[in-house]
């Protein structure tokens, strides 16, 4: 695993509240590597990013946490601006690219509501993982989004699926306007905003995630710790369930082109 992967996750458990010792996440991370559902989302993208040449490309991750998927197209050479609500992670993430010297990651605290007039230039490639649900006019941030990609350019997006199980309170603490997409209709918003499906996965069809949650989230710090720490058991079985059906799961992956 790489070095910089320790900072970046420890800020995450950090960020969700796992307070448990530096030493202890290392342990973790260096065993199992980085938490549930990241790590599946990254997996999704790098499926559809592979034998794609990155070097050089700019692009944009809109909504982008602590930079998790930032810092690893960077290292597959790109320059990446990513923009995010919340300062602290912006500052987790800018402290994290300065200490292991990512020159080429930009984070900045902004609101993507005005991502068109923030002067950032035409970009290759706009990644949107996770976002989508929490922004008031999801097709007006699709068309700005596809105004700022150049002709050809590539969409890489991931959302939860609406059909999904979930917890009123996960829901509402996360900031969701809306529970998430249906699987067949995502392709027509997007090509509403110019945007047209050239690949599309789903993920956890057997909602394996939901149980993890439900058994994690309430109780005490300790019960909390045991169930992150199942994380390893629930990852092999939701890829192996994400092979063995087709069904759409629990998040969403689409890959398009601008028209
Ligand atoms: C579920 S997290 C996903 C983070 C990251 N993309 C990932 O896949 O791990 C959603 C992120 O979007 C950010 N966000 C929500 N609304 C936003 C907005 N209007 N502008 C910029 N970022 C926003 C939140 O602060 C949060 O960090």
């Amino acid at each position: 695993m790489e070095r910089y992967l320790t900072d970046l996750f420890i800020a995450s458990a950090e960020d969700q509240h796992l307070r448990a010792p530096r030493w202890m996440i290392r342990t973790y991370l260096s065993l199992f590597g980085p938490p549930l559902a990241k790590s599946l989302r990254i997996d999704m993208v790098k499926g559809f990013l592979r034998g794609q040449d990155l070097r050089g490309k700019r692009i944009l991750d809109v909504g982008c946490g602590i930079g998790d998927l930032a810092f690893m197209l960077s290292r597959r050479g790109a320059e990446v601006i990513g923009v995010e609500l919340d300062p602290a992670k912006v500052a987790s993430a800018n402290q994290i690219a300065e200490k292991w010297h990512f020159d080429h990651v930009r984070f900045i605290a902004a609101d993507v509501a005005h991502l068109e007039a923030m002067g950032l230039g035409q970009f290759d490639a706009v990644f949107c993982l996770a976002l989508l649900e929490h922004v008031p006019d999801d097709i007006g941030l699709l068309r700005q989004i596809q105004a700022l990609l150049r002709p050809g350019g590539l969409f890489v997006m991931d959302v939860p699926n609406a059909k999904r199980k979930t917890i009123a309170e996960v829901e509402e603490a996360d900031g969701h306007q809306r529970p998430g997409y249906i699987f067949e209709e995502v392709p027509d918003l997007l090509a509403n905003a110019g945007l047209h499906v050239t690949k599309q996965r789903t993920m956890d069809p057997w909602g394996l995630i939901y149980y993890w949650w439900a058994a994690s989230r309430p109780g005490s710090k300790r019960e909390r710790w045991l169930y992150t720490a199942l994380a390893p058991v629930f990852l092999p079985l939701i890829r192996v369930t994400s092979v063995i059906s087709k069904r759409p799961g629990t998040e969403l992956c689409f890959m398009a082109v601008k028209d």
